[in-house]
């Protein structure tokens, strides 16, 4: 296996040799990425003899192999050991100023974090927040144990031991065949059920040429239907304005067409009377407009060269369907949000949780680079408390599956 080891600026760094070692005996191809504090501890000959890779810490060096992107997209798992208060508050924020964040970033590879530090720093709240926030994000961690600190001190921060981490690693990646398992030959957890998913943009007409619409793709939504039939669902798919090319990567499943809310409105409330889960993964447009006027609209018959256009709230489908629910059924609703952080995300998406009444909430931070259109997404799973359910991060595909084992997993919770 393919394993990308970053090292941060700590004491702690002598004893990720050791680990380093325990990773090459073992047959791993290697890549240590030390931050450059790091190497002010450990030296980079001794990094490049026991890797037998080349070591930088910069972005900058062999630019032509672009090598954050190179070790992040090849990497079949990413350990940090030690991380520093810096490196883990460095992560939490997603920066990228040397080799080891912009190869965070570049991967989605899971992610083992070994934090070494004093014990103020590791009970600080600032980095206890930075932990949790990676947790939600789906990083794993080994320890850190309760023993002697650099000094004569001791409590908790000192960081496992190579063998502990070693062994965290070795089960991490034998969790990984399974999960691509589970791509190639899902099991089939779903048969029997009647999945109803609604997917793409709805389109809100102005004129007979024109419309307001929004950037969603379907790709998410179609791989969520995909994914349910490779399960064994019967699945129906409500699918607003997406591309053939898109549609046709769901196979043969059930499809209806629809163009604006109001249609997709009433395809889920008809479908969603058969269906025991309801996905709501459709964008859809909040408002219309007031009047579609019958003709193309002219610049010409405008006053001034301002334009008013008059919009009317559409029918809330979410709500409608949870309303409406019958019992047994599940409703998972989708929420994509424009925030600055994790928490200001978390905090959107629970509120919308509790204004809807859906028992599951898919959230996924959008923006002018994120979400849409991607073959990739990251989607924090709530249960119907806001809690946590799961961090799925990977291809639509991946994160399809970690919606359908929420769903899976809160059926059964309903049953026992
Ligand atoms: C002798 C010494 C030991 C240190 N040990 C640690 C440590 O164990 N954990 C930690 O978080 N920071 C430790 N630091 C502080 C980090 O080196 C410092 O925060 C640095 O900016 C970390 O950079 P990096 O995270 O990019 O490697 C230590 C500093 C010194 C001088």
């Amino acid at each position: 296996m393919n394993i990308v080891l970053g090292v941060s600026g700590g004491i702690a760094a002598y004893k990720a040799v050791s680990l380093a070692r325990l990773f090459v005996e073992s047959g791993h191809e290697l890549h240590v990425v030390p931050t450059a504090d790091a190497l002010r501890f450990v030296g980079l000959p001794t990094w490049e003899a026991i890797s037998r890779n080349p070591v930088t810490t910069s972005v900058h060096d062999n630019v032509p192999e672009v090598r954050h992107v190179g070790l992040g997209q090849r990497a079949d798992l990413i350990v940090i050991a030690p991380a520093t208060a810096n490196t883990l508050a460095k992560m939490t924020a997603g920066l990228a100023d040397d080799l080891l964040g912009t190869t965070l970033l570049a991967s989605t590879a899971p992610v083992l974090v070994a934090p070494a530090m004093h014990t103020e720093m590791w009970q600080h709240a600032a980095t206890q927040h930075n932990v949790q926030t990676l947790r939600n994000r789906g990083v794993h961690f080994v320890g850190p144990d309760i023993g002697r600190l650099t000094g004569n001190d001791s409590g908790p921060g000192r960081m496992s031991e190579p063998e502990t981490i070693f062994a965290a690693a070795n089960s991490l990646l034998d969790s990984l065949p399974s999960q691509q398992e589970t791509l190639d030959h899902p099991t089939a957890d779903l048969a029997g059920l009647r999945v109803l998913v609604s997917a793409g943009g709805t389109r809100e007409p102005l004129d007979p040429v024109r419309f307001l619409g929004n950037r969603s793709s379907g790709k998410q939504g179609v791989a969520i239907a995909a994914a349910a039939a490779a399960r064994g669902a019967e699945v129906t798919l409500v699918a607003a304005n997406i591309d053939d090319s898109i549609l046709a990567t769901a196979g043969t499943i059930r499809v209806l067409p629809v163009g604006t809310t109001a249609d997709l409105d009433k395809a889920m409330r008809a479908e969603s009377a058969q269906a025991d889960v309801v996905i709501m993964a459709a964008a859809v447009a909040d408002y219309r407009a007031a009047e579609i006027a019958d003709g193309k609209i002219r610049k010409e018959e405008t006053n001034d060269s301002t334009l008013t256009l008059t919009l009317v709230e559409n029918p809330d489908v979410l709500r409608g369907l949870v309303s409406a629910r019958k019992p047994g059924q599940l409703i998972v609703g989708f929420a994509a949000e424009t925030v600055q952080n994790d928490d200001e995300l978390l905090e959107r998406g629970r509120r919308k949780l509790a204004r809807k009444g859906c028992d599951l909430l898919a959230l996924n931070a959008v923006g002018w680079g994120e979400g849409f259109e991607s073959d990739h997404n990251e989607l924090l799973i709530l249960g119907s408390d806001g809690a946590v359910l799961q961090a799925a991060r990977g291809s639509k595909t991946q994160t399809a599956h970690a919606l359908l084992n929420a769903i899976s997993t809160t059926r059964a919770g309903r049953v026992s």
